[in-house]
């Protein structure tokens, strides 16, 4: 019989990897929450309809990509896994009249997103994003804050070198006009389009922007660009947000292919990137304003911002600038070990009343000689082993410390004491119990 294996273009978050993305989940989420920034979970799955009229059904996202839920005989209503949260937060928004609380609602999200996308390094049909929206203010001082956090989670993550490119996609006044000015520029060279490009041509010019085909370079750097052709409104915003992230100290790069692959967005666009990256399809992550979509969705008028943090990926550049070991499971803190390899009932209590005391122990419960244990306990890098022996008929235990090498007689109950105040000094670097 063959194995089973994690679906293609999936994979098991091993505990290694897990813990590197807690840690990114931790950074962001202490980050948003110093900005104001509240958590709320939204269901994996949704109408479709949500994703179709939100993403937009001209979007690869949603044609090609939506993992849709064969219906069941029961449901009239056509489900499909989240292909990204923004669409689901503003239907939630909308569905608890989040319209009445104070605005802007400030929101966070950490989970998996799901596209049926063609797999390889770093494109995943199961992804972790870290999602952050702020819903009710059009801007532009909240286009530059939120950048700004975006830079400020890459800096505390380890990688201070990410850059923003930036770009306006202008709005329904403006992006039309654009749009047919760039489709009459692409014209003429339909012919020699690839097939994907000649087919954009057709349904959505702006994507052509953004094409990662080789081919499409030169002829990408002569096209129009949008914002020459913003209307007033869209360019004073423009200027306005630059303006504040020039106050802020913030550096960007001025980028017409920036032009996001989502329908939902009006005005200020961004992605985030590592140097020399830009080309290859590995934004770490991106957002953008999109004002019309709470409209969109069935609710009043309202405008929006946020952006994604692509989690897969930057674990991915952690790991490949060298500082993926950075991040480490923590041990226990304590190993009991004994010298009667059958007393487990004794070691399992001396380690659940350290755990109830708040340290991180275990017991030793394997039937195996005192040697073998010690190793055991090396390996996983825990700072002390208490052994059990002889001693314990007067109430004492031995207290090793694993990193100084020292050991002493300890009454079992000092023990805990001990353990807190040598786990204390340990974590302050200088050792011993
Ligand atoms: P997005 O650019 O489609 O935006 O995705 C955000 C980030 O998720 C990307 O920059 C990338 O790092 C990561 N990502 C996307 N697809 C994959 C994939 N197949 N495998 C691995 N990582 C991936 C959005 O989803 C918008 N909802 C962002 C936003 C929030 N805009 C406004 N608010």
């Amino acid at each position: 019989m063959s194995t089973f294996r994690a679906p293609r273009g999936t994979r098991d978050l091993l505990p290694a990897e897990r813990a590197a993305f807690r840690r990114l989940e931790t950074i962001a989420t202490d980050l948003a929450r110093r900005y104001g920034y509240h958590e709320l979970d939204t269901p994996i799955f949704e109408q479709a309809a949500v994703f179709e009229r939100g993403v937009g059904a001209v979007t690869d996202v949603v044609e090609k990509e939506l993992f849709r839920i064969a219906p069941r005989t029961e449901e009239a209503e056509s489900w499909a896994l989240r292909p990204e949260p923004t669409a689901g937060i503003v239907r939630a928004y909308i569905q608890h009249g989040m319209q009445t609380w104070p605005q802007p609602v400030k929101l966070t999200m950490t989970g998996p997103m799901f596209r049926y996308d063609r797999p390889q390094a770093g494109r995943y049909r199961q992804f972790w994003q870290f999602d952050i929206e702020v819903i009710g203010d059009p801007g532009p001082a909240v286009d530059a804050e939120i950048i700004e956090l975006g830079r400020a989670f890459y800096r505390e993550a380890g990688l201070g070198s990410v850059e923003v490119l930036l770009n306006s996609i202008g709005d329904g006044a403006c992006r039309p006009a654009y749009i047919e000015s760039l489709r009459a520029w692409y014209q003429p060279h339909a012919e020699e389009l690839p097939q994907l490009e000649r087919d954009r041509l057709e349904r959505n010019p702006l994507r052509l922007l953004d094409s990662k085909d080789p081919a499409m370079a030169e002829l990408n750097a002569g096209a129009p660009r949008i914002t020459d052709a913003l209307c007033g409104p869209c360019r004073d915003h423009f200027s306005a947000v630059r303006e504040h992230l020039h106050a802020l100290g913030i550096g960007y790069r001025l980028e017409p292919a920036v032009v996001r692959g989502l329908d939902y967005y009006t005005r200020t666009a961004f992605e985030f990137y590592l140097p020399g990256r830009d080309g290859q399809q590995q934004a770490l992550g991106g957002g953008g304003r999109y004002d019309g979509l709470v409209e969109l969705l069935g609710g009043r008028p309202t405008p929006g911002i946020g952006f994604g943090l692509g989690l897969d990926r930057i674990v991915l550049a952690l790991n490949a600038a060298g500082a993926g070991d950075a991040v480490r499971e923590p041990g226990p803190v304590a190993v009991v070990i004994g010298a009667d390899p059958g007393a487990t009932a004794i070691r399992l209590r001396v380690a659940t009343d350290l755990r109830a005391a708040g340290i991180a122990a275990r017991a030793d419960l394997g039937q195996r000689r005192l040697a073998r244990q010690l190793e055991s306990a090396a390996r996983e890098h825990a700072h002390f082993v208490v052994i059990i022996g002889d001693e314990l008929a007067d109430g004492n235990v031995q207290l090793k410390d694993l990193d100084a090498g020292s050991q002493q007689l300890v009454a079992l109950d000092d023990l805990a004491r001990k353990l807190l105040q040598g786990d204390r000094s340990h974590r302050h670097g200088k050792g011993g119990a």
